[in-house]
């Protein structure tokens, strides 16, 4: 099991406000967020059928899956559109201009 760690995903100036990115790391792919100022990150694939949540379109808290719409809390991970389909959401954290989140068993 991995130990819970923080890693550097990307320089926050990349992410402006109001704005979702994909970002890469070891393999996973995470969806990170820019809300007002405040950084947040789940996991980037959809569970419907798999699209990117990082291209989705972020407003007030809620990223819309670009494929057909699901809306997931950016702060949880909860699906609104479908309760029993959640994505794991991760804490944040900035360190020398970097977003950094944290991974690993909790
Ligand atoms: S793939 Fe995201 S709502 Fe269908």
């Amino acid at each position: 099991m991995e130990a819970p760690h923080f890693i550097p995903v990307i320089e926050t100036s990349r992410l402006s406000e109001g704005s979702g990115r994909t970002v890469e790391v070891k393999g996973r792919r995470f969806a990170v967020f820019n809300s007002a100022g405040e950084f947040f990150a789940i996991d980037d694939t959809c569970p419907h059928v798999g699209a990117s949540l990082g291209d989705g379109f972020c407003d007030n808290g809620i990223v819309h899956c670009p494929m057909h719409g699901w809306a997931f809390e950016i702060a949880t991970g909860a699906c609104r559109s479908n309760p029993r389909k959640p994505v794991n959401s991760y804490p944040t954290r900035i360190v020398d201009g970097w977003l950094e989140i944290q991974v690993g068993v909790k």
